[in-house]
């Protein structure tokens, strides 16, 4: 039996693992967050999927035997290639799933307008992603794409409350209204993005309604348990997590209880395994 891995850049990836953990509290988890990469979005594609293929193996190399990419750059620019092309050789009955997928899924529901925005970072808009997969499930829905680099970094240097985010919310929102008057559903297409959602709100107009992934992505995992019993019956059921951090263990303990609203034990590790794959 094996933990359920779960990976980000950083921090932002627990607003996604908080939500799975409420929803299936039952089993045991690995968090990885690549602190001291972060931030993907602004990389290019050869190195964000170099980077997130070592944290997927690392995570593989601690047992985890399904992997979830709670990061929508790594979802955009590696899981593909890692699905396809490296998944074969290292070990066809593992998974490795992402959270771009089951968040276009539900754009829908949400849109009367069918002008929806989508806020990510320079990678995941750049990619085209979602404005791929939102036209595979509702092609009658108009995407706006806004990339805001300077989100990471205020989120990753927990400056996301203070007086320069203002400035930068407000900044990117401004450009994307800019894009069209009639959208209705803005989607955090970022893991990070939710901490910033108090801002957002206050500078969006009234009406416009502001989507998270982390209980979408919830929801379609134990959707995703339940269809693969043969996955499910694999995982460990004991309710503990692991944090594992390539960064300060020091700065993810105090930023992560923040977001998990506990106590966080974080372990620092380089992902280097000799030998490993
Ligand atoms: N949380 C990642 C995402 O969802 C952030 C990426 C970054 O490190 O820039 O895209």
């Amino acid at each position: 039996m094996y933990p359920i891995g779960i990976f980000d850049s950083g921090y932002g990836g627990l607003t996604v693992f908080r939500e799975i953990r409420k929803h299936l509290p039952e089993y045991d988890y690995i968090y990885l967050g690549d602190n001291c990469r972060a931030p993907y979005g602004t990389r290019d594609f050869d190195t964000i999927y170099e980077y997130t293929l070592e944290s997927v193996k690392y995570l593989f190399g601690m047992g985890c035997r399904l992997v979830v990419l709670a990061c929508n750059t790594a979802s955009a620019k590696a899981l593909r290639s890692i699905q396809q092309k490296d998944l074969p050789g290292i070990d066809p009955d593992r998974r490795v799933l992402g959270v771009i997928r089951p968040t276009a899924e539900m754009a829908g529901d949400f849109t009367r307008t069918g002008h929806v925005g989508v806020l990510a970072t320079t990678g995941t808009v750049n990619s085209g992603s979602y404005v791929l997969e939102i036209a595979d499930f509702s092609p009658e829905i108009k995407v706006f794409q806004q990339a805001c680099p300077m989100w990471v970094p205020l989120v990753e240097n927990n400056e996301h409350e203070g007086p320069g985010a203002d400035y930068f919310v407000k900044k990117y929102l401004d450009q994307l209204l800019a894009q069209s008057g009639d959208i209705d559903t803005v989607l955090l297409g970022c893991t990070h993005y939710p901490l910033l959602t108090g801002k957002i709100r206050q500078y969006l107009p009234a009406g416009v309604e502001v989507i998270s992934q982390g209980e979408i992505v919830a929801d379609k995992l134990e959707d995703y348990l339940s269809r693969h019993p043969e996955m499910e019956r694999q995982c460990r059921k004991g309710g503990q997590t692991i944090y594992l951090t390539t960064g300060s263990a020091a700065d993810f303990d105090s930023m992560a209880a923040i977001f998990m609203a506990q106590p966080v034990h974080s372990r620092h590790v380089k992902l280097q395994l000799p030998g490993v794959y």
